[in-house]
This record gives C-alpha cells, structure tokens and sequence, in this order.
C-alpha cells in the first residue's frame, strides 16, 4: 500500500435545486441532499482506495439552513484517514443564491466508507498523510470520532477507546 495526500482525494459536486428535490415548503429535502453527499463522499473514498467501497456509516447532521428552490448546493469532499479497510471521509455543504451572489452555510458531515475486494470483504486501503493545518486537525480527530462510532455500532467496548476517554480524563 502507498500513501496519499488528502488533497488527492478532493470531490466537487454542484447541484441545482429543482421542483422535485424540494418539501412543501420550498426548500432542499434532507433526504435529497444526503444522497448526493453519500455520492460524494464515495467518489472520495474511492479516489482515495482506487477500490469500490460501501457506506459503513453516517454521522450525526445538522442542517443550519434550508437550501431553497433554484438555488445551488456545493458539496466539498475529502478522505480525513484511512485506517485499515476504512476511510473516513469530512464533507462541507453550502447553498448559494446566485442572483443575490450569496453564499451560506447547510452542514458539514463525516460519512465512513469500506473499501471491498472482488469477494466483496474489506479490504486494505492506502495510507493517508494530511499537508494543511486543518487536514491535520481533521486527521487528528478522526482515531477519535471512530471510537465513539464504533462504540455506538456496537462494535468497540469503551473500555477500549484509549483516545477518546482521555478527552474526558485528561484535564
Ligand atoms: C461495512 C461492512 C463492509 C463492514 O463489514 P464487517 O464484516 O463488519 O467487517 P469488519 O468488522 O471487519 O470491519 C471492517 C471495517 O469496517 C469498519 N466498520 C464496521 N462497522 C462500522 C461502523 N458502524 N462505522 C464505521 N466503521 C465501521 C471497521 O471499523 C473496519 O474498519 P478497519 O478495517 O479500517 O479497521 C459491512 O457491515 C457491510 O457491508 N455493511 C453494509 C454496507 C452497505 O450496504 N451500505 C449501504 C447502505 S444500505
């Protein structure tokens, strides 16, 4: 396996929002938008892992403002980390209104993709190696951010999150 920046794995998808995409209120449907940041974020993980890959997980999203009819949604993707078969992948979304030339802010979000060989089971990923100052924080929060997903899944004791707990120990 290599490594590869994080930059590498940058995705850029723009949208504009049309009649079917909206509730009745006129706005961006939630379940609209996380479709396109789910093919984001995989275009990401799949930049990153030349591989195919699944969503393993979604979390938390907070949507900070409604995105309205005609206007357009940016999704900027990115790999954070890549641990064994995983990745993590941080997404920032905003809406724009180009007759106004505004810009605004809906969510950021971190999905998690598995990349899979030809049986379909995971499989190993390149390494990641982060350059900016915050593709270092991001990579610097991610052993943590997939304790607490792991721990929540079902599939780590919080006994075992070593990184995670000193957050709250280590004061
Ligand atoms: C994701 C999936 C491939 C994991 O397979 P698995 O048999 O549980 O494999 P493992 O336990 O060996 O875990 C493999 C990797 O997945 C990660 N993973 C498993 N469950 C996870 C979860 N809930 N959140 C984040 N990562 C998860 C593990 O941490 C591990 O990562 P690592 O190799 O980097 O350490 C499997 O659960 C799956 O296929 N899920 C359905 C995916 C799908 O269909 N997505 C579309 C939505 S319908």
């Amino acid at each position: 396996m290599t490594e590869k920046t994080a930059s590498e794995s940058l995705t850029i998808m723009t949208e504009l929002v049309l009649p079917n995409d909206t509730n009745v209120f006129g706005n961006l449907m939630g379940g609209r938008l996380m479709y396109w940041m789910d093919i984001a974020a995989a275009l990401a993980a799949q930049k990153h892992s030349n591989a195919p890959v699944v969503t393993a997980s979604v979390d938390n999203i907070s949507f900070e403002n409604p995105i309205k009819l005609g206007n357009v949604v940016h999704i900027q993707a990115k790999v954070t980390r890549a641990f064994t078969s995983s990745m993590e992948v941080h997404m920032k979304v905003w809406g724009e209104d180009l007759k106004k030339q505004h810009k605004y802010k809906s969510n950021e979000a971190y999905y998690t993709f598995v990349a899979l060989d030809d049986d379909n089971r995971p499989r190993p990923v390149n390494g990641l190696v982060p350059e900016t100052d915050e593709e270092k924080r991001l990579f610097e929060g991610a052993l943590r951010r997939r304790q607490l997903r792991l721990i929540l899944g079902g599939k780590m004791k919080p006994d075992d999150a070593q990184e995670l707990k000193a957050l709250f120990t280590n004061r």
